[in-house]
């Protein structure tokens, strides 16, 4: 068994302390908690989870996979949120979303095969007058485009060089 897997474990055992005797009921913020610490939700981890509730990962994967907010793989070097709350998807955040999607080929959730860049859709990040705008690792980027999108993110691809 690796550091890491043990260090996964160990964690995950820690946040389970503060949910004594837990079920089902509290899986949603016990797998919170986990993302929290360890910033995605690792197989160790929902394994760890499972035996301790007693829950096949199966199940914890159904559960975990109906809500956006939970994450499968390591953030990327710079994680970006496209906001999707009201003003913004009215001043067009689907389409810059769809242009994010678009150029980094991944989804919500996922992260780049290069590790570059992760992806999650967020609900308002209280900048409505900026709008559309996304995150990127606290800088924000206001009034986008889809057209706009290309530009941004080669900005990072050559900081990161
Ligand atoms: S709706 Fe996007 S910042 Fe408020």
């Amino acid at each position: 068994m690796s550091t890491a897997v043990q260090s996964i474990e160990a964690g995950v055992k820690q946040i389970l302390t503060k949910y004594p005797k837990a079920g089902r009921d509290a899986l949603i913020p016990i797998l919170q908690d986990i993302q929290e610490q360890q910033g995605f939700l690792s197989r160790e981890a929902v394994v760890t989870v499972g035996k301790e509730l007693d829950l096949p990962a199966s199940k914890i994967y159904g559960v975990a996979t109906f809500y956006n907010q939970f994450r499968f793989t390591p953030q990327g070097k710079y994680h970006i949120q496209v906001c999707r709350g009201t003003a913004c998807h009215v001043k067009g955040s689907l389409a810059v979303l769809d242009a994010v999607k678009r150029e980094l080929k991944i989804e919500p959730g996922e992260t780049t095969r290069d590790g570059l860049f992760s992806l999650e859709v967020v609900a308002c990040i209280g900048a409505c007058g900026l709008a559309p705008v996304m995150n990127i690792d606290g800088n924000f980027h206001a009034n986008l485009t889809s057209q706009a999108i290309p530009s941004v993110l080669k900005q990072y691809q050559k900081q990161a060089k």
